[in-house]
Order: C-alpha cells, then structure tokens, then sequence
C-alpha cells in the first residue's frame, strides 16, 4: 500500500496508541469491565503505565502518510504484568474498591477461557487498525511485520489467542494461523455474550 510505513514505536506515540487500543472497546472488554466507559478508561490507562505490557515500548506502528492507523503489540507476555502502585491506583479510580471485586470475579471467567499460550511462542498480545482504515491490508501488513521480527530472532512459532466471535480470524487464516484450542466459559459467556477464545499459531519453516 502506498504511503504505508510499519515502525517501532516512541514514547511520543503513547496517546495515539491509548486511543487505538483502549479508545473503542469491543464486546469482551466492555464487559469484563462492566461498561464500555470503565473498559475505555481502563484500557487507555493501562496504555499509559510506563512498563506495562501495552506500552509504546511493545508496539509497532503502522503510518499511513504521517498518521498512525494502526498498532500491533508483542512480546510484552500477559504473564509479565506486576501488580505495581500505579496499576492498582488506576484499577482504584476507574472501579472503586466494591467495583474492583466484582471486576475480579468478571476477569476469573476471563481467565478460564484464556487459552495457554505455547512456551517459546512469538505472542502477538494485540493489534488495532483505526476503523477508518480498515480493509485495505494495513491488518495484514502489520502481522506481516511481526512475523518478520520474530524470524530474524529466531523464533519457530508465532501465537495470538482472538475471540470465538471475532472475524479477524479470517485475517489470521488467510495469513497462515490455524486454530489449535479453543476455551468456552458459561459466565464469561454471561458477561460478554461472546462463547471464548481460540488460540491460533503459523509454524515459522
Ligand atoms: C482485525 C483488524 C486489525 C484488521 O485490520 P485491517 O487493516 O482491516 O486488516 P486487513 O485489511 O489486512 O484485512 C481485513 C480482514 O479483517 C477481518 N475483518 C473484517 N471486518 C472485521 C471486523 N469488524 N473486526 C475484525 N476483523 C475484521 C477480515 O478477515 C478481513 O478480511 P476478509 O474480509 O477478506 O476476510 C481490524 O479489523 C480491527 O482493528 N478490528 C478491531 C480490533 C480487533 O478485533 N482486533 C483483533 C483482536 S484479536
């Protein structure tokens, strides 16, 4: 695509990419959050914690004529994410200490449909294209980007884990992944009207 540039981010990308990740939550993050006001505020917050597995330091950037459309995060394992003071300031300022209990129980049944992710995988956490944008491969582009970056560090196998309802999946297979487990949960059914999650991966030959 003409015009189209895929980098590393900087720290000067942070808004843009608060605003791509956190700024339009889909049906799961509305509601493990509760409302899609809370999932905004919270996924735009977490954008913003220094070291925290969305920060700009784990995110490629796609720029289409000097405007970033489109974000892809990896390598900044979920497993990584420490409980410091300023996670629990913002889960405190956007739930409030009643509202956090209830957020725990909701992200329990996130968790039973997070499938394992496989030990030595390339993981690709997230990846966004600004709605006004997509469907012109920018998607494509960006996944292929990573899976360049994870060849030339040697890795074997690429992984990412998307919802049962997500039609991305069609992105990812047309790009090589297959589906190789799947997770359902009734109350996380409950919580966001969506079944669970696949773990999709592409062997790197
Ligand atoms: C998934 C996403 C990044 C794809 O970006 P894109 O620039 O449109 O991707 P491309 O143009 O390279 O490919 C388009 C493909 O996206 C998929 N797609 C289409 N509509 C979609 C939608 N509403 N949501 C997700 N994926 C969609 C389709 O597979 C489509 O190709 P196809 O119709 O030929 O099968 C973009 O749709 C997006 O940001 N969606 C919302 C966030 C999201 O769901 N992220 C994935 C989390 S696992």
């Amino acid at each position: 695509m003409e015009g189209l540039a895929i980098r590393k981010a900087i720290v000067s990308d942070t808004d843009r990419i608060a605003e791509l990740f956190g700024g339009d939550p889909g049906e799961e993050a509305s509601g493990i959050a509760g409302s899609r006001d809370k999932a905004i505020a919270f996924g735009t917050g977490m954008v913003r914690l220094p070291d925290g597995p969305q920060s700009w330091r784990h995110t490629v950037i796609a720029e289409l004529d000097g405007r970033v459309v489109g974000i892809l995060m990896a390598g900044g394992d979920r497993k990584d994410v420490r409980v410091t003071p300023r996670l629990v300031y913002l889960a405190l300022a956007t739930f409030g200490p009643l509202g956090i209990l209830r957020l725990l129980t909701r992200l329990r049944a996130r968790v039973r449909v997070q499938p394992k992710i496989p030990n030595g995988a390339f993981h690709l956490a997230e990846i966004d294209v600004d709605p006004a944008y997509r469907n012109q491969g920018i998607g494509g582009a960006l996944l292929g980007y990573a899976e360049a970056e994870a060849r030339a560090a040697g890795y074997r196998l690429i992984s990412l884990t998307t919802s049962t309802a997500n039609p991305a999946r069609r992105l990812y297979e047309r790009n090589g992944f297959r589906i190789v487990a799947t997770k359902t949960d009734p109350a996380y059914k409950r919580y966001t009207r969506i079944d669970g999650r696949h773990l999709m991966v592409k062997e790197l030959g």
